[in-house]
């Protein structure tokens, strides 16, 4: 397949399809959705009401697309909720994502994580239009084996803590309802991604190192960094959601041979540890600094300290590449962090002048700037 390298292409294969976003009022699940619906998709989305403070209430979402609330952990509640409507395109997102929230609710992760999968897709598996279905899983799906190599979409499924074990296990429901219903030639076909740690405007979610520091923004209360030296692979949210764009299209247009699993991390770059993007992310801060203290938790629920991603099949296959440096996702995040602060009612319109500019750079071709000498980040801010 030659590779999609812009938006035009990405809007021919999109536009007037219909798409089921489920997790649209979540952070990631809200850029999806707004991105979607400036390509020309009709955007159904089914998720839990929002949280107070989030994208989805912040950008208005659940008011551009067809926003439906629902519950994904029953089969009735999640056929209410999309009321026997036909989809195209079904993007699965919605997932109880907080590595801590785990370990409190541990059963309730995995109802709603594995369970979930499995209603979503006895869902899809019955609307009669469909094309493809995307699993969203995490990095995290894998066993961890605390090395410092990429892990590859062939590596063993795993997960110590209970929400990486259920992104590993919505991984093997998907396996198994892709040999069992979504394998048919001319059928629809099933895919399943895995990035990395995301950062973006309009992420509030507890546990979340930026949402962290912006709430800390202007409020005099340090945020609480836990374990600084785990390393984890940061991306702007646009760089996987431009990769579930693209293989959603692929999926569509060309079937079987983009069924599977896929790797969309970040460049080599961005494996930075948790302390120096807090000191990166407070450096860009101007104005109102946040300010953050390293708490050290004994006894605290484990979680893995070294966790990178090879995306080379996404790039050799799919035409992915990431196109942000470590700086310019983080400059990105503060930015709209910072918008929102001094204009909350332009933040729509601000989220959208973001998805344009990211499109703009993509069409010159140019990669993620090529990775600076490691220099020391001076955490202050003017
Ligand atoms: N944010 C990250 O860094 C990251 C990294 C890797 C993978 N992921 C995965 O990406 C997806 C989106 O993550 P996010 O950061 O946007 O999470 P989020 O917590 O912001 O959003 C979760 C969404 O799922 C919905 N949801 C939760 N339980 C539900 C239920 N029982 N029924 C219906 N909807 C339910 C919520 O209402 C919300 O819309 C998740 O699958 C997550 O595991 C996230």
């Amino acid at each position: 397949m030659a590779a999609m390298l812009d938006e035009t292409a990405l809007s021919q294969a999109l536009s007037g399809r219909r798409v089921l976003v489920t997790g649209h009022t979540g952070f990631k699940g809200g850029w999806l959705s707004l991105w979607l619906r400036r390509l020309g998709a009709t955007v159904v989305g089914v998720a839990l009401p929002p949280a107070r403070q989030s994208f989805c209430t912040a950008v208005g979402i659940d008011r551009l697309i067809e926003s439906r609330i629902g519950d994904i952990r029953t089969e009735n509640t999640l056929r209410e909720a999309i009321g026997g409507q036909d989809f195209d395109l079904v993007i699965h997102m919605a997932a109880q994502a907080i590595v801590r929230t785990s370990y409190e609710a541990p059963v309730d992760t995995y109802m709603t994580n594995v369970v979930g999968t499995a209603v979503v897709l006895e869902a899809a598996r019955r609307m009669p239009s469909l094309g493809g279905v995307i699993v969203v899983t995490s990095d995290k799906c894998y066993e961890n084996r605390e090395w410092v190599w990429p892990y590859r979409e062939r590596d063993p499924m795993g997960g110590r803590d209970p929400y990486s074990s259920s992104k590993g296990c919505a991984e093997l429901v998907a396996a198994a309802y892709r040999a069992s219903f979504f394998s048919a030639a001319g059928g629809p076909q099933l895919a399943t991604v895995r990035a990395g740690n995301v950062i973006g405007g309009g992420d509030w979610g507890t546990d979340r190192l930026v949402a962290d520091l912006a709430r800390s923004a202007g409020s005099g209360v340090p945020a609480r960094i836990r374990n600084p030296v785990n390393v984890r692979p940061w991306q702007h949210v646009l760089e996987p959601v431009r990769g579930y764009l693209m293989l959603g299209a692929a999926l569509l247009d060309h079937g079987a041979r983009f069924a599977g699993a896929w790797n969309f991390g970040p460049g080599a770059d961005a494996d930075v540890n948790v302390g120096r993007l807090a000191d990166l992310a407070v450096s860009k801060w101007r104005g109102e600094c946040p300010d953050y203290i390293i708490e050290r938790q004994d006894g605290a629920p484990a979680e893995s300290v070294v966790l990178r991603l090879d995306s080379t099949k996404a790039r050799a296959e799919l035409g992915w590449k990431p196109l942000l440096h470590l700086e310019e996702a983080v400059a990105s995040t503060v930015d709209w962090y910072r918008a929102h602060r001094r204009e909350p009612e332009r933040i729509r319109a601000f989220s959208e002048s973001q998805i344009n500019d990211y499109a703009a750079r993509w069409a010159t071709g140019k990669d993620a700037a090529p990775a600076q000498e490691e220099k020391e980040v001076i955490a202050t801010c003017a």
